[in-house]
């Protein structure tokens, strides 16, 4: 068979790094072979994220760039999947006449089929739900990035609609993957080496709820915490409404349960967080916290917020940046609010102007930045057990990551990777921190 190149460029979040996976395994199957260069593809498949305007434009963007690359190549074929896509469907084949394919979200099981059908000059769009578990068990061959932590989807889509946010629109209905498939997976991935899986979700502490027969998520934790070759576990994201105490209570019980949780608040106003259909108050997103970081101590917490929701006054956002005191989040992804076609909160006026968006934006950044290199100073002198990943920034340096999920920087050989390792700090800068290895390390 005659090896042909595909060229995958991927936008977003995680979810779609994972979907990416799929897809290059799936088009290895028909022949395509992943290159690193668009200017040698015999395919070109843009994986698109839609959730901020910003992220839309870089992907129209990007199409314009890439058309020129027919002129040359006329066998070219270009491809738009992912979140745009979905949200587009056939307007973006109607709008780019050089996009020979336009796949939803949930259509990557048509891919092979699709890319046959462009061969012949055929132009396809299907952005169709489906919505059954099934095409959840299509788990990736071919991963990018560390052979030590790999993310493991457990749940796709999200029926919280936040009244800001289009990912319900393209992502569709909240489905929990089968806990066999998972466990399967983690278990094949466990004999090929891999020491911690990051269980994936937009929420995944709702595994599992709306699903007979499937265990809570906190269960599914435990499941898979005794397969004996993963040493650690991680999962991203969770929803502060569905953060049970049995989930809290895995944080006491389970060792391999790493001390980091990503738990967004979205905003510390009751009024704005009322506003954008979180379910839960800032009493009780506090609350969790409390309990989160009595289970275990030293926990790290992470988050997302929004800066400029419509109607946010000058005092919800001193209370957005009171809760940002009072959690101390180890890091914080934050956003300027961004209006989303067909969500609600794209029909709210808007009061306060762009500039003044960005100007509470820097304001929060620079509380947090402050907030993270405290955090990160503290750990100097501590021994952190790190699981190494690979090499560090310089040469004759390795890094990994501690359990509190704070990458750890130290000198030492490529031997050390998959292990876990002690290590003592003795720098800490505002993204990382900087080690010793301690002479005797556990394996
Ligand atoms: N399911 C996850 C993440 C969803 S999208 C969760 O609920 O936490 C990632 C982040 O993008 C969100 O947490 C939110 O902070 C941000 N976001 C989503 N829609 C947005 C919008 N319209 N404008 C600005 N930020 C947005
Ligand atoms: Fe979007 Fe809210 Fe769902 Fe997260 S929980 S994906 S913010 S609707
Ligand atoms: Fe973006 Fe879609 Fe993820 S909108 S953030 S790629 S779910």
């Amino acid at each position: 068979m005659i090896l042909k190149h595909l060229y995958m460029e991927t936008f977003g979040c995680q979810m779609n790094v994972n979907d990416s996976e799929r897809i290059v395994s799936l088009l290895a199957d028909k022949g395509y072979a992943a290159n690193s260069d668009p200017r040698h593809a015999d395919i070109i498949l843009l994986n698109t994220c839609s959730v901020r305007g910003g992220a839309e434009e870089k992907v129209y963007k990007r199409i314009e760039n890439l058309r020129h690359l027919k002129k040359h190549r006329k066998n070219l074929i270009i491809g738009v999947g992912g979140c745009v896509a979905q949200h587009e469907g056939d307007t973006l084949l109607e709008k780019f006449p050089c996009i020979d394919l336009v796949f939803g979200t949930h259509n990557l099981h048509l891919l092979p089929d699709m890319v046959e059908a462009a061969e012949k000059g055929l132009r396809r769009s299907e952005t169709a739900f489906i919505d059954n578990d099934q095409r959840l068990d299509l788990f990736p061959a071919v991963r990018k990035g560390s052979r030590v932590s790999r993310f493991v989807t457990v749940m796709q889509g999200c029926d919280n609609f936040c009244s800001y946010c289009i990912v319900p629109f393209v992502r569709g209905r909240e489905i929990s993957r089968r806990s066999d498939e998972i466990l399967s997976e983690v278990g094949i991935l466990a004999s090929e080496g891999v020491k911690e899986v990051v269980l994936l979700g937009q929420n995944v502490n709702s595994y599992g709820i709306n699903t007979a027969d499937l265990p809570s998520f906190a269960q599914l934790i435990r499941q898979i915490a005794d397969i004996e070759d993963i040493k650690r576990i991680r999962f991203t994201t969770s929803h502060p409404k569905d953060m049970s105490d049995e989930l809290i209570d895995c944080f006491s019980t389970i060792p391999k349960l790493c001390s980091q949780i990503q738990l967004p608040a979205q905003s510390g106003s009751n009024a704005v967080l009322t506003l954008m259909n979180r379910g839960y108050t800032r009493e009780r997103y506090l609350e969790r916290i409390v309990a989160l970081k009595s289970a275990r101590p030293g926990i790290m917490v992470t988050g997302d917020m929004i800066v400029g929701f419509p109607g946010e006054t000058e005092a919800d956002f001193e209370q957005t940046l009171a809760l940002i005191e009072e959690v101390r989040y180890a890091d914080l992804y934050s956003f300027v609010y961004s209006p989303r076609p067909g969500t609600k909160a794209a029909e709210m006026t808007e009061e306060i102007s762009r500039e003044q968006k960005q100007e509470r934006l820097e304001r929060l950044l620079k509380i947090q930045r402050r907030i993270t290199l405290e955090i990160n100073r503290s750990f100097t002198g501590s021994i952190q057990t790190v699981l190494v990943e690979g090499p560090g920034k310089h040469p004759g340096q390795m890094s990994g990551r501690a359990d509190n999920g704070k990458t750890v920087n130290f000198t030492g050989n490529p031997g050390l990777i998959s292990h876990l390792v002690d290590v003592r700090i003795v720098a800490a800068y505002q993204n990382s921190l900087m080690g010793e290895l301690m002479k005797t390390t556990p394996v």
